[in-house]
């Protein structure tokens, strides 16, 4: 049986991807993750702005003032004990003792004025780069396409720096989600993550605060990429990613049958620990022997939307009937 798969134009051994966490921020975790079965590791996001602050803030300090894009070639000559440097570090560090491919991810919120900074990450030893965008489209003053078109912009930016693989992590935010995933889909990325996950604002009733709350998924919370995978299947340009709630073999088995190439998980190993990701494969492994696949392309896309008898159901939204 050969659980392998070619992602982003990566082979993976098996479909099973440690998704960015805080775990895979340290060597010691990612040793275990990668030890458990994982077949590649995100790193923790480098946040968008940790590059731009650090950037500004040394730019400042040698009074070269604030138009960091026409500076980029500082970073050819100094790079200080910065969170930049220290992400550049892990990079080479797991590149090192991982014998599985390294995913760099960076946080895109705001700009693509950092993106010089891709190349760096390349030229650590990244076997891809994972773009995690995400605008909360709380800003009313504009438009739906003038908020995507960040995203295209960043994209665009980002392709014209590296070679390797770019991959892009999106959420379900998005006016018209089937469009926005093709057209994304088709600028030259080599995968798609659907979806992140954030985690939201709670009240504490007493305090009368604000707090965060909601960390970790839980095991109902995969139905909205098993949707959006199985309807998208097909259309895009691109390889699909499941992520969000995928706290088993049978939720990855769903995935790969949606369409998925591949999964992410995070917050099962928070929960169970390294071994979740054993067990995951283990119970991957036995249903196919008990389906009689042989390998993954054997069975992936068998439920989604373009080869089920009845597309619609993937379309249907209202509750019909209820139950007393
Ligand atoms: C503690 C924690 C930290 C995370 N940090 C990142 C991050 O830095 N970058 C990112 O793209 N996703 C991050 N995520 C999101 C996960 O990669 C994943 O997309 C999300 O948790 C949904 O998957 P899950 O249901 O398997 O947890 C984080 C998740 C958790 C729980």
């Amino acid at each position: 049986m050969n659980l392998e798969v070619k992602y982003a134009g990566l082979t993976l051994k098996n479909p099973i991807i440690a998704g960015s966490s805080g775990h895979t921020a340290h060597i010691g975790d990612m040793l275990k993750l990668e030890e458990a079965g994982a077949a590649a590791i995100v790193l923790k996001s480098i946040f968008e702005e940790e590059i731009f602050h650090e950037f500004e803030k040394e730019m400042n300090d040698l009074e070269f003032g604030h138009e960091l894009s026409e500076h980029f070639d500082y970073f050819d000559y100094q790079i200080r004990q910065t969170n930049i440097a220290n992400y550049l570090a892990l990079i080479k560090e797991a590149k090192s003792k991982l014998s599985i491919p390294v995913i760099a991810s960076v946080n895109c919120v705001y700009s693509h004025e950092w993106t010089f900074f891709a190349k760096k990450l390349e030229e650590s030893g990244a076997d891809a780069i994972e773009l995690n965008m995400f605008y909360l489209p709380s800003d009313l003053s504009q438009t739906s396409e003038e908020k995507e078109e960040k995203y295209f912009t960043t994209i665009h930016n980002i392709l014209h720096e590296v070679s390797i693989p770019v991959t892009l992590k999106i959420s379900h935010y998005f006016t018209s989600l089937g469009t926005v995933i093709k057209a994304l889909s088709e600028t030259g990325i080599q995968g798609m993550v659907l979806f992140n996950r954030f985690y939201s604002p709670d009240f504490d009733i007493e305090q009368m605060e604000v707090k965060p709350s909601f960390v970790f998924s839980n095991e109902k919370e995969y139905a909205m990429p098993l949707r959006w995978i199985a309807i998208m299947y097909g259309k895009t340009a691109c390889d699909l990613v499941a992520s969000t709630g995928i706290h088993s073999g049978e939720t990855a088995i769903k995935m790969l049958l949606a369409g998925a190439t591949a999964v992410q998980v995070a917050s099962v190993v928070y929960e169970q620990g390294f071994g979740a990701i054993t067990s995951m494969l283990n119970d991957i492994q036995e249903w196919m022997k008990r389906k009689g696949f042989e390998s993954i392309d054997d069975f992936r896309g068998k439920l989604s939307w373009n080869n089920v008898e009845d597309p619609a159901v993937f379309e249907r939204v209202q509750f019909m009937k209820y139950f007393k």
